[in-house]
């Protein structure tokens, strides 16, 4: 496990389900479910809070009007889309854009916790309180970790602004940009301390991942 291949057939495999899915009630007004997207092996993966109604129409995450916005910042702070993995908490789009409820992202959760264990990324980043809230629970709270890093089963999570604020909000778009160089920096550290090779062996002897993860690993 770890090699290319088997990452994008784990994910190709999460992918399938998703699109299948009717764990939870968003499934009825879906017209596409949305799996994550991006490299299998991507340093970043990124998380959303659920499809918009462009994803939505296109079964692909941030297309619209954040997904702009978050490509500009991606690109202000020296990353790419070709570096992260993009998700969100819940793959079907809520009503009306509503933020997803705790039984939705709870029913969602096997499946970014699937995309997680697949790519094993460096780092995590959570794009706005929802999916801060639907990741790691109700602390610690946005307000207070957001720009910070935070844990994450053994994986360092820096919580940031989602893009769509940044639409209501333009004073948030440099606050985005400095948290998303701040990981930016993070991941050439780490790829320099540590290449691919060696970044896949570390990880999976990381008991902690073992121990929380290990029951779905068993495919
Ligand atoms: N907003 C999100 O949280 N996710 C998307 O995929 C698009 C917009
Ligand atoms: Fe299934 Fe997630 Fe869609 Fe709910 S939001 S139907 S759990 S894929």
């Amino acid at each position: 496990m770890g090699g290319l291949e088997d990452r994008a057939t784990l994910l190709e495999g999460t992918a399938s389900a998703v699109r299948a899915c009717v764990r939870c009630r968003l499934h009825v007004g879906r017209t596409f479910a949305v799996p994550g997207e991006g490299p299998p092996d991507a340093p970043i993966v990124l998380i959303g809070e659920a499809p918009g109604r462009q994803e939505d129409r296109t079964g692909r995450p941030f297309v619209g009007a954040a997904g702009q916005v978050l490509d500009r910042s991606l690109a202000a702070s020296g990353l790419s889309r070709a570096e992260v993995y993009i998700t969100n908490v819940v793959k079907c789009r809520p009503p009306a854009n509503r933020p997803p409820k705790a039984d939705e992202m709870q029913a969602c959760r096997p499946y970014l916790l699937a995309e997680l264990d697949a790519v094993q990324p460096r780092l995590l980043v959570t794009l706005g309180a929802h999916a801060l809230r639907g990741l790691v629970g109700t602390r610690p709270r946005f307000a207070d970790a957001r720009g910070t890093l935070i844990d994450f089963e053994g994986i360092r999570l820096l919580p940031t602004y989602h893009p769509a604020a940044v639409l209501y909000n333009r004073r948030l778009e440099s606050a985005l940009a400095g948290d998303l160089r701040k990981v930016a920096a993070l991941v050439r550290e780490d790829e320099a301390r540590m290449p691919r090779g060696g970044r896949l062996n570390a990880r999976s002897r990381g008991p902690s991942r073992g121990a929380t993860r290990s029951g779905r690993r068993a495919r």
